[in-house]
């Protein structure tokens, strides 16, 4: 959706064609080799994430799932347009496909370990509307892409939940954030049996011993965060602040289920809470789902986190919650250009954590960071990854969200309140349904606050030691004093429960 994916490609074949000295021949050449699309867009992490060629608009996703043998039946419907000349393209998707077909005509196919490679009857032009329809059949959890198997069977269904693997394990598409759609998902699925994904519920329709679950979001989303959920829930439907708000926590969810449930019930108030700090809520509808499964993890899925029930093991856990609808704003609204923008989520995910306690005065966000400072020695291999481009399967580092929450902590700081939250605010509203990048982050801080902070996001962002406790790393002028004397926010270990859960992403 939208043309960031067309304008980038045209400014890079400009720079190309300035910087090579092409003869015509080559770029004859050049231009026939283009017309295969590309098995990816160009992420410098994952090569064959999403796709080059074309850009969708809209996913109408039609599965049907048994959790016995965890078979999933589907036909995806594609509706997107062609940003340049093509006689082939690619679909990110895994399972085996038994037909395609583009703008209604039999396409042929092949199929690699990630890649669905098409070929359409007729070639496309660029900017030709394309409707591609691809019917499918598997057992996902039988399949390994790249060495990852993200698949998660629950006691009674299943959660198609990930980041940011998922979205081949169950549907065909440009997998990569920065070519965002609408979806509808229907789920087919027993009688006996819930079925929950993004946005609204649009229908909920019997046939006998199955019902179809019809779930609508109508605002752009990266492929990642679209879900469904399937097993025994006890769902609840209110509204507030003007729009729809559903929870399901899994029925025999237990005593976790039931911390679950009442922290759930603050998704409002803690959106109304953000919404100060970061703006207008960007969705339209809200809520969360907390199956009975311990995958370990929650998610950010988009209007409704997905959250494992470990998270309530020893009690309320709001921070949790804190951290999944920030997300909304950083990460799903604003979604990473690139995966090594990663500390656009994680880092400013963490930092409304720190503003949550602080609000509700247990312990401030200086408290937090001075704490955060204690915990990890200077050799610590914390201070060696560098958040702002953190590597190829290490988006999950912890230090992406710690040290990417004292990186925010500390620009507080140095830039002044006041500023400070202007950025944030300007930041989701600038890149609003969009992507962006960290050097576009640095540049409006640079912007906002007046300030040259080239040194400042070297030290946070992009150094493999400590940064130095100095004023111009945005540290408080009584920082030594003032950081003996912290003592244990009253928060600390629910956020460590939650950093803990999300830690163990790191080794995947
Ligand atoms: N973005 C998630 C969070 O911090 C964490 C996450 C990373 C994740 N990788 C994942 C969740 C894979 C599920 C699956 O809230
Ligand atoms: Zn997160």
């Amino acid at each position: 959706m939208g043309s960031r994916a067309r304008v980038r490609r045209t400014a890079l074949m400009g720079v190309a064609a300035l910087l090579l000295p092409l003869g015509a021949a080559q770029a004859a050449t050049s231009e026939q080799v283009d017309t295969t699309g590309t098995r990816g867009i160009g992420d410098p992490y994952y090569a064959d994430y999403g796709n080059g060629g074309y850009d969708v608009d809209h996913y109408d996703i039609r599965v049907s799932y048994v959790p016995r043998t965890d078979r999933l039946a589907g036909t995806t419907r594609i509706r997107a347009h062609a940003i340049q000349d093509l006689t082939r393209f690619n679909l990110d998707f895994v399972l085996p496909v038994s037909s395609v077909r583009v703008n209604g005509q039999r396409a042929t196919y092949t199929q690699g370990r990630h890649e669905l490679v098409v070929t359409p009857r007729r070639a496309l032009r660029d900017g030709d509307a394309m409707k591609v329809e691809v019917t499918y059949r598997g057992v996902p959890s039988t399949i390994r892409s790249d060495g990852i198997k993200p698949w998660i069977r629950t006691d009674d269904g299943v959660a198609a939940v990930g980041e940011p693997e998922i979205a081949a394990w169950w549907f065909p598409g440009n997998d990569h954030p920065r070519d965002k759609a609408t979806y509808d998902v229907r789920v087919e699925v027993a009688r006996s049996l819930e079925a929950l994904g993004n946005g609204v519920l649009v229908s909920k329709a019997a046939h006998g011993r199955t019902r179809t679950w019809h779930w609508r979001e109508a605002t752009p989303m990266a492929s990642y965060l679209a879900f469904f959920v399937v097993g025994q829930f006890d769902i609840t439907r209110s509204r507030a602040d003007g729009l729809p708000v559903i929870t399901a926590v899994a029925s025999d969810g237990g005593k976790e289920g039931r911390f679950a449930a009442a922290d759930l019930k603050k998704t409002p108030k803690v959106i109304r809470f953000e919404s100060r700090h970061f703006g207008d809520y960007p969705f339209d509808a809200m809520g969360g789902v907390a199956p009975a499964a311990d995958f370990g993890f929650a998610l950010e899925n988009q209007t409704r986190p997905v959250y494992t029930r470990g998270f309530w093991r020893f009690g309320p856990n709001i921070y949790v919650i804190v951290h999944e609808l920030a997300h909304q704003w950083y990460g799903d609204s604003v979604s990473v250009d690139n995966w090594r923008d990663i500390w656009l989520n994680e880092g400013f995910a963490t930092f409304a954590e720190w503003l949550w306690s602080e609000k509700h005065r247990d312990g401030s966000a200086a408290d937090h960071f001075d704490m955060t400072w204690q915990s990890y020695p200077r050799r610590s291999d914390f201070w060696k990854v560098t958040i702002g481009d953190p590597g190829a399967h290490n988006e999950f580092n912890g230090a992406v969200y710690d040290r990417g929450a004292m990186t925010l902590q500390a620009l507080r700081t140095r830039i002044g309140n006041p500023a400070f939250s202007t950025l944030l605010k300007d930041w989701a509203a600038q890149h609003r349904y969009a992507n962006a990048s960290v050097p576009e982050f640095i540049a409006l801080a640079e912007e906002i606050s007046g300030q040259d902070l080239t040194s400042f996001f070297d030290a946070w962002l992009y150094t493999a030691h400590r940064p130095a406790a100095t004023e111009a790393n945005g540290f408080p002028a009584d920082f030594g004093a003032r950081s003996a004397r912290v003592t244990r926010p009253d928060s600390w270990s629910q956020i460590r429960h939650t950093r803990a859960l999300l830690a163990r992403l790191e080794a995947r």
